[in-house]
């Protein structure tokens, strides 16, 4: 049952071969200062630091630069970013690149004009941000599919001194102006980084399709995305370069974590909290902690959502239920689910990460527990869930 909810996405979007032109209508609309942030540099290589650069100049508009964006943006960074933007009077915030960079975007964009220092006042105390702060208006060009930024008002950041990795999810006023979705400027992206993706956008569906009971027209929008990611996948990477697989990708991806499919329902992010955990021990790329545990996680809960393990293994899998129990069928789906993660070439387990046994209890210790999933767990049950993910 839908409950009660306020829904406003306000991300203007450009998507297909063209997008980039979306730049020509957004820039005038802001004044003439732009700060463009990017990562350690494939978009020099690739091209899309020329196109994004000529656009800017034909535009009018003075470029700052803020380079050298690391994946998992560290509150390091976050300081110096919000530095130069300060130095730069930014009236824009461009961000050229991954889930990070555009993370990284939003919190210079909300930490330039606060009063206090950000990593405590957004990460640990997980405050808004304060009435009278300008927030720096952002715009991404998105060349790695996966964390759904684009169209978010996520934000992580790493904390490696901490051992903390934590995400604040600011509200619309902090989303991306507009964001620039061209699946061509993907294929460059390494296969590891390309398959990295396609687990976190299929946990981002998870996290929120595993919690309630209820008949919920989010949990039926879920289960369209999975069946394209699944088929997508399977093709992209077999043929990195097929258009059709990869923009089909990329926009499964934005409305797997737009908020859509979290409108009237509780939703998990158990595995994220376990993998940003990861994350800060072993700075290892976002899509791989999460397909590390996921397995581990969903067998330890799936004894407290049977029904809806059993719904999963029928509409995403196609498992014929005839004649078995709810258990077998659910763990038939469970089966279908590892055997396309090895398919399609996923980290399967921690070590690979580097994840050794005598890390485990610091892991434990950063990892955040949630309550809108199937079960609150203790930590026992993610030391557990290490343990088995080994
Ligand atoms: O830095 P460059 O040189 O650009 O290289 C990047 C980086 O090394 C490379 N890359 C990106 N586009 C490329 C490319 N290489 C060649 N060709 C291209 N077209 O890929 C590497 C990874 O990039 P990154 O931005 O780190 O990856 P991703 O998009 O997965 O972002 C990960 C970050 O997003 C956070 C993660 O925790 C992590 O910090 N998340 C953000 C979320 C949100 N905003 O809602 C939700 C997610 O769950 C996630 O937690
Ligand atoms: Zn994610």
């Amino acid at each position: 049952m839908l409950g009660n909810f306020a829904f406003c996405n306000p991300t203007k979007l450009y998507f297909g071969k063209d997008a980039l032109d979306g730049l020509k209508e957004e820039l005038p609309k802001y004044g003439k200062n732009v700060l463009l942030v990017y990562g350690g540099g494939s978009i020099k290589k690739n091209g899309i630091y020329d196109k994004v650069v000529k656009i800017l100049s034909e535009c009018g508009k003075i470029v700052y630069e803020d380079a050298g964006v690391m994946p998992n943006p560290t509150v390091e960074k976050l300081y110096e970013g919000v530095e130069r933007a300060k130095k730069a009077n930014a009236d824009l915030i461009l961000a050229v690149g991954g889930g990070s960079v555009c993370d990284y975007a939003k919190a210079v964009s909300v930490s330039v004009n606060c009063k206090e220092d950000p990593w405590d006042k957004y990460y640990i105390r997980f405050e808004d941000v304060d009435a009278d702060c300008r927030i720096i208006p952002v715009g991404c060009v998105l060349t790695m599919v996966g964390t759904g930024s684009e169209m978010n008002g996520g934000s992580v950041i790493t904390n490696h001194s901490q051992k903390l990795k934590i995400g604040h999810v600011f509200g619309d006023n902090v989303f991306p102006k507009f964001s620039v979705l061209n699946p061509e400027f993907t294929f460059t992206l390494p296969a590891y980084q390309m398959k990295a993706g396609f687990f976190d956008i299929m946990s981002h569906i998870f996290e929120q399709y595993f919690s309630g009971e209820d008949d919920n027209t989010s949990d039926y929008i879920a289960e369209g995305l999975m069946r394209s990611l699944i088929h997508s996948s399977e093709i992209a990477v077999k043929n990195p370069r097929d258009y059709e697989a990869r923009s089909n990708i990329m926009w499964t991806a934005t409305w797997a974590l737009n908020t859509l499919i979290a409108m009237g329902k509780a939703t998990d992010w158990e595995v994220h909290m376990i993998g940003q955990a990861i994350g800060a021990h072993t700075d290892a790329t976002h899509g791989m902690t999460l397909s590390s545990v996921t397995l581990a996680y969903f067998r330890l809960i799936m004894p407290y959502g049977l029904k809806k393990f059993v719904r999963f293994a029928q509409n995403v899998w196609g498992v014929n239920p005839a004649g078995k129990t709810d258990e077998t069928i659910a763990e038939e789906g469970l089966a279908a689910l590892e055997a396309w993660m090895r398919r399609i070439g996923l980290v399967m387990n921690i070590s690979e990460l580097g994840v050794t046994e005598d890390m485990i209890d610091g892991i434990v210790k950063s990892t955040l527990i949630m309550e809108g999933g199937y079960k609150i767990l203790t930590p026992d049950d993610v030391r557990a869930i290490l343990k088995a993910s080994l």
